[in-house]
């Protein structure tokens, strides 16, 4: 089926990589109508929308009259996109202005609605500009967070247009699930760790894990295109930041357990997904450690790390905070996968584990994944092999039905 996507995009310097956005999907096959604003213009002449989108392209109502686009474009959307969404858009969609094509096409529309902010970050953190974004997002549209880093000038801050094909993934995420279900994580804070953490030898070697991290940041992805706010705290991940999330870079495990301790103190979840290394060495050389004359191995004497999944779950910052464990399990001698796996739900304290079994290693970096989710409460989900965005969902279908409890 063809989706019909309208890409508003108003006057920012973004604009530009907003080009990329528009080919991701049409690649994709997806029918894209362009609704620039008349200062989106300014950044990025029409002739390059139009032979992007394959499509005419028009700011005005004043165009094409007899088609009555104002209200067309809106009414025949599947979901529309704007990006960047300026102060000045982002206020008049909050206020139900329509003086040009782009805001009559907000108003009509009745598909979901993604908004993905660029300005500076003054302008953003602006209480003029946050109230308008807590109007949209009460009213059910997706205001994404914007990206930290370099903005135009030489300085940098909170404010930068995520990864357009960042972008492109959450509006994917959206469209799977309709506009009912689309935003009921709206309003719900949530920590996710990912990666495996590095615990260092001497300046340039560590102890590492395979970890990927693909796990954790299809949670984040997730997590975002339901309308929540997340935090994401990311240990040695070398993928793309997920849009709309803010990420906290750690590399140990004892750093990994202050961000995610900071974290939850307000968080209506934390799900841990990161792979935190149990032990790290003793100690750790100055300099870079060198090898013997004699042929002889330095011996490595290890102490173990915090268990941050345990702490944080029976230390309860919240207690009605739904905490969320992952095992990787081999089975043995003492039981099998799901026994392990129960025990352990147990020690830990965690209101959910899931449970993957990695005999041979096979889920590490790996698009796929299979697992049990198994809950305190006694049940047990079965998620067959698919993606790892689709046991993403069905992890956060869990935790929400634990918030209605
Ligand atoms: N975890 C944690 N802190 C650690 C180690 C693990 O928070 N120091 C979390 C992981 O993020 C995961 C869960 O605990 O959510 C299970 O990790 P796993 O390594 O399977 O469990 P262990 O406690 O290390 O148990 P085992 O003895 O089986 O290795």
């Amino acid at each position: 089926m063809t989706v019909r996507v309208v890409l508003g995009v108003s006057g920012g310097i973004a604009a530009y990589k907003v080009c990329e956005l528009l080919r991701r999907f049409t690649e994709s096959g997806h029918d894209v109508t362009v609704v620039p604003t008349a200062s989106a213009l300014e950044f990025v002449g029409a002739p390059t929308w139009s032979a992007l989108s394959g499509k005419p392209v028009a700011t005005e109502v004043w165009t094409r009259v007899h088609e009555v686009p104002h209200v067309r474009i809106g009414q025949s959307a599947d979901v529309v996109v704007v990006a960047p969404a300026t102060a000045d858009l982002l206020a008049k969609a909050a206020h139900g202005l329509a003086d040009d094509l782009l805001t009559n096409t907000l108003l009509t529309a009745r598909c979901p609605v993604v908004f993905a902010p660029a300005m500076h970050t003054e302008m953003w953190e602006h209480p003029a500009t946050q109230a308008n974004v807590a109007t949209l997002r009460r009213r059910g549209a997706v205001v994404l967070e914007p990206a930290d880093g370099r903005l135009t000038g030489a300085d940098t801050g909170k404010g930068r247009l995520p990864d357009p094909a960042e972008i492109f993934e959450l509006v994917l995420g959206v469209l799977d699930r309709g506009a009912d279900a689309s935003q009921d994580l709206a309003g719900r804070k949530v920590v996710v760790s990912a990666g495996g953490t590095r615990e260092y030898l001497d300046p340039v070697r560590f102890l590492g894990n395979r970890s990927s991290g693909l796990q954790g940041y299809a949670l984040a992805r997730a997590a975002a295109s339901r309308g929540a706010h997340v935090t994401l705290v990311s240990a040695n991940v070398t993928l793309p930041d997920p849009a709309g999330v803010s990420v906290v870079r750690v590399e140990t495990t004892q750093q990994l357990r202050d961000a995610v301790v900071a974290a939850t103190a307000t968080a209506d979840a934390v799900v841990m997904a990161a792979a935190p290394a149990d032990f790290r060495p003793t100690a750790v050389s100055d300099a870079k450690i060198k090898k013997a004359d004699d042929g002889s191995a330095p011996a490595i004497e290890l102490e173990q790390n915090p268990d941050i999944l345990a702490e944080i779950s029976h230390d309860r910052a919240r207690e009605d905070a739904v905490i969320v464990g992952f095992a990787a399990e081999t089975g043995d001698a003492t039981g099998s996968v799901l026994e392990l796996g129960r025990a352990k739900l147990a020690r830990k304290a965690c209101d959910l584990l899931v449970v993957n079994d990695v005999s041979g290693g096979a889920v590490f970096g790996s698009a796929d994944n299979e697992a049990v989710v198994l809950a305190a409460d006694g049940a047990a989900v079965e998620v067959p092999r698919g993606s790892k965005t689709a046991l993403a969902h069905v992890i956060w279908d869990e935790v929400l039905r634990r918030f209605a409890d």
